[in-house]
């Protein structure tokens, strides 16, 4: 479709781009998705390394300030690096984003005003490029509001052109700097037109193309990896999901057989999932593949661990440690290839690279020990899952493949409640395996973005034929989701859970009573622990 605009001094192809400045915000990365689904190239940074990244020749074409949970009016809170407003690109500064650049650029904003969380309606009062073609001037639309300070003062040169009760500069902009600003969350999809007004954003106001495709993107990290690599050997550890079986053969696309996959069976896998990894790559594709069979190894270290967090480390620790002894077997390797994805790296470190709430310790991010010897290569890491699906597609991957609910890297364990044990992993395996076949036939697979049972560390009391059962509780999930950061849980018609519960209860012993989790994210996570 498109073509690469411009070539950056490495030589390598470089997009229009646009840089979205971080303040912190949980909905940062939707703004990166919501561009990405427009084929604009966009990177998000932290407030304080934007302008290092700006002087080290990012050179975007439009800068987007996120929101943010700081007040502006208290001391040393965050401030946008005063390069963006030097570039003379447009500008988009969203919530917090719009009261730094106010009082930046000498407005004003005061604290202690009524909050705004959640819905609210946008008055617009004047014609703008942002929402040409969708809103009216005197109309009405909704939008998700989520902040306390407001603008008191706006700085020379900008006008409002949309209120709501709370915010009276709910949109404010200066066109001649094609500066605009928006105190309510574009980003979200409980703002219905948000994606459409970043879009006249980007394209209309900024005029960018939207050259970034999966084609593009493919060369690009194939010439990434060649130059980090060189000569060198990596070793790819493969779960049998989407986002390791992506990274693998676009690593082999690369550097052939320099490659060599690990497939470690933890003991921890969905039924009969190692086996079809394993025939996969080696049938479909011609990678070398090494086998390790570490059922007993990860078991026996999760003997005694019931704390969610201790049993990611304790896995994340042990992947290492056989990754690392299968480097050395195949007479060493330097990289480890991982799947990592970017909602993996935006939820396991903190904006500013300081201290932040680790919500879990992805242990392909977090998990991994400080004093691993192989390098990382992750020519994943700036993706989301769907974009990695596409990207798959682009590699040509079965359809099936792609097609793969998301799998954890800690497997069964986090599924498991409380102590890990082989006969609670038999039970849990047999009863997510009846799950997901009624899942199939009822045509549903593809309708969900992840399902799977959790084996609770609760028993119950049930009655079976004449007798009396005190037995396991499970639990089923099903989520809808594009990216795993926000997810809905999924409705079933209440059929398929009585006639799902009903098998589980009949063909697996251990389990008398089944309960579904109608939790969304959030305030759930995905998975239990
Ligand atoms: P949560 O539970 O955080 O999950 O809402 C979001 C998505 O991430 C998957 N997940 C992981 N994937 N290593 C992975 O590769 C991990 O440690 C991990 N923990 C959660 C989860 O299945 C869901 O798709």
């Amino acid at each position: 479709m498109a073509s690469l605009t411009s070539q950056n001094s490495s030589g390598a192809p470089q997009h229009e781009r646009v840089l979205i400045v971080d303040f912190g915000s949980q909905v940062t990365q939707l703004i990166a998705r919501r561009l990405r689904e427009m084929g604009v190239y966009c990177e998000v940074h932290p407030y304080n390394r934007a302008d290092a990244v700006l002087a080290a020749g990012f050179n975007p074409k439009a800068v987007i300030f996120s929101g943010g949970p700081a007040s502006v009016t208290t001391k040393n809170s965050p401030r946008a690096p005063k390069a963006a407003f030097d570039l003379g690109v447009p500008i988009l500064a969203i919530c917090y984003g719009q009261q730094t650049m106010a009082v930046q650029l000498g407005g004003e904003v005061e604290g202690g005003h009524a909050a705004e969380f959640g819905r609210a309606d946008v008055e617009i009062r004047e014609a703008s490029p942002l929402f040409d073609g969708f809103w009216k001037v005197g109309g009405k639309y909704p939008v998700w509001m989520s902040h306390g300070d407001r603008v008191t003062q706006l700085p020379e040169g900008f006008k409002v052109i949309g209120t709501s009760e709370n915010a009276p500069f709910a949109i404010a902009v200066d066109e001649k700097r094609r500066y605009y600003t928006t105190m309510f969350h574009p980003e979200v999809v409980h703002t219905p037109d948000g994606s459409k007004l970043l879009e006249n954003f980007v394209k209309k106001v900024a005029g960018l193309k939207g050259d970034w495709t999966m084609a593009a993107l493919r060369a690009e990290q194939i010439q990434k990896i060649r130059a980090q690599v060189g000569k060198g050997r990596v070793i790819c550890g493969l779960s049998g999901g989407v986002d390791s079986s992506v990274a693998a053969v676009l690593i082999h696309e690369a550097i052939g057989d320099q490659l060599t996959c690990v497939f470690v069976d933890t003991g921890l896998m969905r039924a009969n999932e190692a086996d079809e990894v394993v025939s996969l790559f080696r049938n479909h594709y011609n990678i070398p593949l090494v086998h390790v069979d570490a059922g007993a190894d990860f078991l026996g270290g999760l003997k005694g661990v019931d704390d969610p967090e201790k049993k990611r480390k304790f896995i994340g620790a042990k992947f290492i440690e056989i990754f690392e002894r299968e480097a050395k077997r195949i007479g060493g390797a330097g990289f480890l290839a991982q799947g990592t994805l970017y909602p993996d790296v935006i939820e396991s470190v903190s904006f500013d690279g300081g201290p932040s709430v680790t919500i879990k310790s992805h242990h392909n991010v977090g998990g991994l020990p400080e004093r691993m010897n192989m390098k990382l290569v992750e020519p994943l890491r700036e993706l989301f899952k769907d974009e990695v699906r596409a990207l798959g597609k682009e590699l040509g991957l079965p359809p099936a493949f792609i097609g793969r609910h998301p799998f954890p890297g800690p497997g069964l364990a986090i599924r498991i409640p409380g102590e890990v044990t082989a006969e609670r992993v038999a039970v849990l395996q047999k009863a997510d395996a009846i799950y997901l076949d009624e899942i199939r036939k009822a045509g549903l697979y593809d309708k969900i973005w992840q399902a799977f049972a959790v084996l609770l560390p609760v028993r119950s009391v049930g009655v079976m034929g004449d007798g009396r059962t005190y037995d396991n509780v499970l639990a089923l999930r099903a989520v809808t989701s594009t990216d795993g950061m926000t997810a809905d849980f999924y409705q079933f018609p209440m059929d398929f859970l009585g006639r799902t519960a009903t098998r589980i209860i009949n063909e697996v012993k251990g389990v008398n009573r089944v309960v579904y989790d109608i939790t969304s994210k959030p305030p759930g996570t995905i998975e239990w622990e």
